[in-house]
């Protein structure tokens, strides 16, 4: 199938590993030239290899998204290299506190939004005027099943709601402009150096296996390759009826019947 996004310039934060870097690989099979950002420079300059290799052109920019200060420079530096944005994937996200709400000071709570919410609304504010200027945009946001269901700590699960919430909001102002605007809520995903990796690692095998078992209905972790291509997918021609909407990859690990 032909997605028709050739020659389109992406951003995808956090893309230097995990379902970012699967995500801006995909893009890149499509033959979209991409720009990552990340916190470190090695990893992104392996990503970017990658990516080249594929016979697109890649950039990549270090910075944190949970600093959304940062965000117009990174913006900036992603279109002085290639181009105005037509596709932004924001992905880089996370948890700054396990606790819940008796433990988790009010500067993590507002440290977690920094990083899930309030950076990568700062980079759609950015790269919206160039693609309403268009008449086309793609907006994908990923957010997790913890942002749709209990699930997570207080935080992340909070965060994530929200940029579920202004996905939709912004899918539906947008809509008009030929802007399509989408999140993903994956469920538990493993890649090399991810969370669950961690996971697995610095448990014991029976914890291991009774997570599992509880919570994973294929009998395993997910893996990016989905997520990956269902955000290209969501990121191409062919998807144009899809917006506003929040889009489940999770193995049946959720709860929810909606
Ligand atoms: N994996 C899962 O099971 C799962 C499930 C549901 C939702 N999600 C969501 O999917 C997204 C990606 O998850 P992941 O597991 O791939 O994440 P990850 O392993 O924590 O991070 C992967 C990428 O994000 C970058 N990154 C992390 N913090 C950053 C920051 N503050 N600023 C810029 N880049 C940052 C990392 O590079 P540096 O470390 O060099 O900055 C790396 O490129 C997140 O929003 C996460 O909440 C993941």
């Amino acid at each position: 199938m032909d997605l028709g996004i050739k020659g389109k310039v992406a951003l995808v934060t956090g893309g230097s590993r995990g379902l970012g870097r699967q995500i801006a690989l995909s893009l890149a099979r499509e033959g979209v030239n991409v720009a990552i950002c990340g916190r470190t420079k090695e990893t992104l300059a392996a990503t970017s290899k990658e990516l080249t290799g594929l016979g697109v052109k890649a950039a990549s920019v270090v910075a944190d998204v949970g600093k959304p200060s940062e965000m117009d420079s990174l913006h900036k530096e992603a279109v002085r290299q290639l181009g105005p944005v037509d596709i932004l994937v924001n992905n880089a996200g996370g948890s700054i506190s396990r606790a819940g709400v008796d433990g988790a000071s009010l500067a993590e709570f507002q440290a977690t939004f920094d990083l899930n919410v309030f950076g990568g609304y700062r980079l759609m504010q950015l790269c919206i005027p160039h693609m309403k200027q268009q008449r086309w945009g793609r907006i994908i946001n990923i957010a997790s099943i913890w942002g749709r269901e209990y699930g997570g700590n207080v935080g992340y699960m909070s965060a994530k709601a929200a940029l579920i919430a202004a996905t939709k909001h912004a899918g539906v102002t947008l809509a008009k402009h030929g802007i399509l605007v989408n999140s993903i809520a994956p469920g538990s995903i493993e890649h090399p150096e991810g969370g669950w990796e961690k996971f697995k690692k610095d448990n014991p095998p029976e914890v291991v296996k009774a997570f599992i078992e509880k919570n994973l209905p294929m009998g395993r972790f997910g893996w990016p390759e989905p997520v990956g291509d269902l955000a290209a997918f969501l990121a191409s021609q062919r998807a144009g009826l899809i917006t506003g909407a929040c889009i489940v990859v999770d193995g049946g690990q959720s709860i929810t019947i909606i």
